[in-house]
Parts: structure tokens; sequence; C-alpha cells
């Protein structure tokens, strides 16, 4: 087959700054003698003609020791920012006109996977490029673009990545691959999902036998994490039909249950996320609205667990658990009578955990609107200096006038200062 050459790909969509730093980086390799490429995902997208800003790169050698010659020979522009010594990766900056370029540079390597799910042991940095991606996940994530000066942007695809690319499959490199990294399912439904891709026939046997299987006990929670944060950070109705119907909600939990109509749910989960998105300090935390919404059907202490194993934050657990817990509550909010009732219901809880709630419970979209849309940010202009001017003493009654003031102003008794003022006065008077 003729060598294919991805000069007019890379031209178009690399940034002008990383085709910079990238010339640099061969340079110096072509003076070590180290065949250097653009590899994975990157290679994927500027095929696709799709902006990526991870730039991984991969040096047939040692790369910590070849970020130590860039160190030594662009002083002014390069600098290390991590070294993970074990994989003999870095992350590393480059300066150029003002802008600063991250890559991740890495060597090869060739890794085995003592146990089902376990994670990777490496046996060897500085392998041969085809033993490099043959560990990878997908035919599609597992191309190089040569970056060195006699082959520059030479392909090599070892396995079929580029025609998979074109026809839309996504296609596993070898039969234990989903044994060996479980996570990988979840990653190509994310692939799917983003690019509209299906899964070769056999890749989809192959995702049904390693979930029917049943084993996950070596499976790092940290890994489906980071995988179902990008999944989910998609905000598409697909990922959550699909993360249920194909059972790829038992690498999280078996005990997980659905309602029956799962399109329904999905594509509110969605639409409710872009409804409120202005109502999201971060778009980050998208996933957790999903994994919440999956998990409000299992006990307080099960979603712990569940919180635990995969090593979410204190915050991340908080929301799941919160969403819960209003989930547990909800005939008070149904009782409330009074805009100031429906403040305190909520008033604890973090938008993530309501949005679950409102998913969950779209009857309460009228309360859940109050709250978010006119209450949430109500502050009263009185405050503890005001009251000392009134001449009030500092103690806990301060915090008891404050609350009152501010009850008064979210049901609407009051709306001017000057009425906080006189409310103060009736009350303490
Ligand atoms: N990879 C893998 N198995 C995994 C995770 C990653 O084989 N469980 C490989 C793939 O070749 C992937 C590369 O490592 O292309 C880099 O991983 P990552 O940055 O997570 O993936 P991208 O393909 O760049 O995906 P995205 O576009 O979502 O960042």
């Amino acid at each position: 087959m003729n060598d294919k050459f991805l000069e007019k790909e890379f031209e178009k969509n690399i940034p002008a700054v990383v085709k910079t730093a990238l010339k640099l980086c061969a340079e110096a390799a072509d003076e070590k003698l180290l065949p250097i490429f653009l590899i994975g995902g990157i290679v994927r997208d500027i095929i696709i003609d799709k902006k990526n800003f991870d730039v991984d790169i991969t040096v047939q050698g040692n790369a910590v020791e070849f970020s130590g010659f860039l160190q030594r020979s662009h002083p002014g522009v390069f600098s290390v920012k991590e070294i993970h010594d074990s994989f003999k990766t870095a992350k590393v900056l480059f300066a150029i006109n003002n802008e600063t370029v991250a890559l991740d540079l890495a060597s090869t390597r060739k890794e085995s996977y003592p146990h089902p799910s376990s994670l990777p042991v490496i046996e060897e940095i500085g392998c041969d490029l085809y033993d490099d991606v043959i560990r990878r996940d997908f035919t599609i994530n597992s191309m190089a673009l040569s970056l060195n000066k006699d082959s520059f942007y030479k392909l090599t695809d070892y396995l079929g990545g580029y025609e998979d690319l074109q026809n839309g499959i996504l296609r596993v490199l070898h039969p234990e691959s989903f044994i060996d990294d479980p996570t990988r399912i979840i990653r190509g439904l994310k692939f799917s999902v983003r690019f509209g891709y299906r899964f070769d026939d056999m890749t989809g046997t192959l995702m049904r036998e390693c979930l029917n299987s049943g084993r996950f006990d070596n499976l790092a929670g940290e890994r489906v994490k980071l995988e179902l944060k990008q999944a989910f950070n998609v905000n598409r109705a697909e990922c959550l039909t699909g993360f249920i119907q194909e059972n790829i909600y038992r690498l999280v939990d078996t005990e997980i249950s659905f309602p029956g109509n799962i399109d329904e749910l999905a594509y509110r989960t969605k639409n409710t996320v872009d409804n409120y998105a202005k109502f999201l300090s971060n778009p980050d935390k998208t996933w957790l609205i999903y994994l919440g919404v999956l998990l409000t059907g299992l006990s307080q202490e099960k979603i712990k667990y569940i919180a635990e194993k995969m090593y979410l934050s204190g915050n991340e657990t908080d929301i799941l658990t919160d969403a819960k817990t209003i989930c547990e509550n909800r005939d008070k909010l149904e009782a409330s009578q009074s805009s100031f009732e429906v403040y305190e219901f909520f008033e604890k809880t973090k938008t993530e955990s309501i949005l679950v709630f409102l998913i969950k419970n779209k009857s309460f979209k009228d309360k859940v609107d109050l709250y978010l849309k006119e209450l949430k940010d109500i502050k009263t202009n009185m405050d503890g200096n005001i009251l000392i001017k009134m001449g009030l003493k500092p103690g806990p009654v301060f915090g008891e006038v404050l609350r009152e003031v501010l009850k008064a102003r979210i049901n609407g008794e009051i709306t001017s200062p000057e009425q906080e003022a006189e409310f103060v006065r009736n009350f303490l008077f």
C-alpha cells in the first residue's frame, strides 16, 4: 500500500504556535536520531478536521532524557512542568510569541495486563512504535504521524485506523482489549456519541461478553471516574441511553436500576442541563448530574460506597448524596406554602443536586424555578454593621434578626433598605 502523508491535514488543523513548538521538538529529535511522532487522539482529530488541544507526542526512546536535552538546547523557551518517571513521560511547555504551548511527551512503551481490569505493567520503554500502538484502545486512536525531517507528515497506521475513521467504525485491536481495560467501553461510548461512529460487530460482541463476565474486581475506580466524566460531559442523551441499554452501568455498580422509559429520562437530563446551564458554575461538573440521575434510586450508604470506590472528592460526593436527600424529602417541598419555605428547602444544596431532583421530579418545576430564578441570589441590605449603628449589641441575636429580615425579604413583605430597617425596629423594640 502507498504511504500516506498528512501534510494538508496537519497544516490546516495544527495552530501556528503549536507547529513552531513541534518543529523545535523535531529538530532536537533529529539531532538525537530519535524517531518522533504525533500520536493517538490528535492524529485522529486532524484527519477528521477537528480542533484538538491535547498534543500527544511519542519518541521512540526515553522522553524524560529527551526533555532534558530540550531544556539544555532551548533554555529560553522550553520548560518541564511535570515528570512521571515510572512511565517516562513529561508534560512540557514552550513559550512562543507570548503564548504557552503545552505538550505531552511520552516514550514508546510496551505494556501488559497481569490480571483482568488491572493497571498495566510496563514491559519496555523505548520499544518499537508497533508495540506502543498495539497496547491502545481503538484503531482510530492508534495512528502516528512522523515529525522527523526525512519522513515529516508520514502516517504510520499498522491497524487500519484511517479506513475505520473514514467508515466511522470503532474497532478494538485484539480480543482481550476490554477484559484488560473495561473503561475502554466507556471510551467507546464517548467516541460513538461524539462522532456518531458505531462499534464493528466483533467489537460489540466483545463489549457485551466483557460486561456479562462481571470481572471488574480489579477495576480502578478513578479510571472509571475519568472516563465517565468525559463521556457524560459531552451532555448528550445518547450517552445515558447507551450507558443503560448496553449495560455499561455495571462498571459503576450492578445494583443501579432504572425507570421504564429510559429515552425520556435521558432527553430530560440533557434538556435540563441545557436549559439551566447559566445556573451551573462549572460545566465540568455536568457528569455529576448524569451520575446523580443514575444513583438516586440507591440508598445513601450505597451512593457513598460508590463515590468512595471512584475516589470522588468530598464536594462531588455531596452533590450525589444531597440530590438523594432532597429527593427523599420531597413531601416537605410539596407542603411548602411560602417562598421562604422553598428557599429553606434548597438553600444548602448545590445547583447540580437540584437539577438531579428536577429531572427525577418534574412536577416540582415551578418551585425549582422559583428558587433558582428568583430566590437563590436574594441578599438583604441589612448586615451586622447596620445593626450596631442601630444600637444593637453584637451577639447570637444578630443571626436571628438577619434571618428574619431575609425571610421577610424573600416572602416579599419588604423590598427596600428603609423597609428592612423599619422591620428590624418593629421586630426588636
Ligand atoms: N488510550 C488507551 N486506553 C485507554 C485510554 C487511552 O489505549 N483506556 C490511548 C488511546 O490511544 C488514546 C490515547 O491513549 O488516543 C490518549 O488518551 P486520551 O487523551 O484519554 O484520549 P484521546 O483519544 O485523546 O481522547 P479525547 O479526544 O477524548 O481526549
